[in-house]
């Protein structure tokens, strides 16, 4: 399963991406916004700090525009992914897309639907939002497994990301259910690393290690 970082926080994921275990990026207007810089600044510094897929969403709503504006964001650098909406617009413009071999992530997907009409158009990802639904009182993660299951009766190749991540449970729960990929806020993969019985036995095993005196080098 690939783990990306949904974050536009640099400094954050540069110290993450040190573990090794970070294999991309998801970004988002929001979290755009929330970095209060130019996205292609933001995103030419992403790219430089992980090898693998950064997505950068389009901003515009007709085809012309995503067009437009998914080109001159895949220009940026080469693991650039362009994100566009689950839209009637945004699949006219991810098939576009897939001819002209820039790689997609289709996001705000919330039924299998969408996500069939995605894979259909060409998309090399699908955001299915997990907590969004949980929030709205559906079943986030009931999604990914019919997603998995139509994509596997069908051959299809696209990805599935799972998107709007809310806690290590969400992560787990779904790799059972066959996501590709996942796209995890920061303080979520944080805490993937910690269990109270792993700090707990290694509180007891440095305890009893410093009884013996001994050192290994
Ligand atoms: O960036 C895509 C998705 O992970 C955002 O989800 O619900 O945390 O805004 P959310």
């Amino acid at each position: 399963m690939q783990l990306f970082l949904d974050t536009t926080d640099t400094a954050v994921l540069k110290d993450l991406a040190a573990t090794g275990l970070v294999d991309g990026v998801t970004t988002n207007p929001t979290l755009i916004a929330r970095s209060g810089r130019p996205m292609a600044q933001v995103i030419a510094e992403i790219c430089d700090l992980v090898e693998g897929p950064v997505s950068a969403e389009v901003a515009a709503m007709d085809v012309e525009g995503m067009l437009a504006e998914g080109r001159k964001l895949s220009a940026i650098a080469t693991n650039v992914v362009v994100k566009v909406p689950l839209t009637r617009n945004g699949l006219i413009a991810t098939t576009a897309f897939a001819h002209e071999g820039i790689q997609t992530n289709v996001t705000l997907c919330f039924s299998a639907s969408q996500a069939l009409l995605a894979a259909k158009a060409g998309a090399s990802y699908i955001s299915p939002f997990i907590g969004r639904l949980d929030d709205h009182g559906a079943d986030g993660m009931a999604l990914i497994g019919e997603i998995r299951a139509i994509y596997d009766n069908y051959g299809f190749d696209t990805e599935i990301l799972a998107a709007s991540i809310r806690t290590p449970a969400h992560v787990t729960a779904a790799a059972l259910a066959g996501a590709d990929c996942a796209t995890i806020p920061p303080a979520t993969f944080e805490a993937l690393f910690k269990h109270p019985l792993t700090d707990k036995g290694l509180e007891q095993f440095m305890a009893d290690w410093a009884k013996t005196g001994q050192s290994i080098l």
